[in-house]
């Protein structure tokens, strides 16, 4: 899959994607991300790629020709490809909220084009005429799209085929099944006298899987309580809630 990402600071991308899974699967050829610099489609002798809003106010707004210009240059001549196959997202605190199953479904794609605001925004006609997705991380407000595209190159990433190495890891995360994951535990057994769950110790896969079942509801129902109502749960999941929910209660 290639990430291509649109923005007025390169520089805040080195570093990020070159180390741990994500340099990985570039270096496998599993995910290629390029980085292009906005600024380098200005045509004006001062390289301008923001200007004051129409109507006042303070702040400055991102112009859209150099977007254009940036958006359909890389899109239409780097690998043949054409603008409207390759989906254009514009990272925007307006936009859908990002989830794992926005991530499942950008991980389908071939190409993905992420444009990063910055200052007040970008110009209403990048919206309007060249974007045809518009994503959110969150419900809070950034100084710029750079970490939201970072955040989405590594959340649809490791979900690419081959990228983790543990083929199953990516299936079990929590929310991967609407679900939060049970807690993981490592050596030592005693850490300042804090010990590991008899249980995981025990060897039998059978105890191990019905002792992370249980700890994936009582967390999901502890911390995320709206999400078993989507879950798909078995009549032994139903009936373990109902004993958490009593034994809450009393
Ligand atoms: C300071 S924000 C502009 C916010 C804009 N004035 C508004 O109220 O909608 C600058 C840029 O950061 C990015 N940004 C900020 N928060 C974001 C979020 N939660 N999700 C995605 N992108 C965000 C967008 O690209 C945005 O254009």
């Amino acid at each position: 899959m290639r990430f291509d990402i649109f923005t007025l600071f390169p520089q805040m991308f080195a570093g990020p994607f070159e180390e741990s899974i994500i340099k990985r699967a570039q270096e496998n050829g599993l995910v290629e991300v390029a980085i292009h610099d906005i600024r380098a489609y200005t045509r004006d002798r001062h390289r301008t790629a923001d200007d004051t809003p129409y109507g006042g106010g303070g702040g400055m707004v991102m112009k859209p020709e150099p977007i254009f210009r940036a958006v359909e240059d890389v899109l239409t001549d780097s690998v043949g490809d054409s603008v409207g196959d390759t989906p254009v997202v514009l990272l925007t605190p307006q936009g859908r909220l990002f989830a794992q199953d926005v991530a499942r479904e950008l991980a389908t794609e071939d190409r993905l084009a992420l444009i990063c605001g910055h200052y007040e925004g970008v110009d209403e006609r990048v919206r309007q005429h060249l974007a045809t997705d518009e994503i959110s991380i969150g419900d809070y407000v950034l100084t710029g799209g750079e970490v939201p595209a970072m955040v989405i190159v590594d959340a649809v990433t490791r979900l690419l085929p081959d990228v983790l190495g543990d083929p199953f890891a990516a299936a079990a995360d929590s929310h991967a099944t609407g679900l939060l994951e049970h807690p993981h535990y490592t050596r030592p057994y005693d850490f300042r006298g804090w010990t590991v769950p008899d249980v995981l110790l025990s060897g039998h896969h059978g105890e191990v899987a019905r002792w992370r079942r249980r700890q994936v509801l009582r967390r999901t129902w502890e911390r995320r309580p709206g999400l078993l109502e989507q879950a798909d749960l078995s009549a032994e999941d139903v009936e373990f809630l109902e004993a958490l929910r009593v034994e809450n209660a009393s």
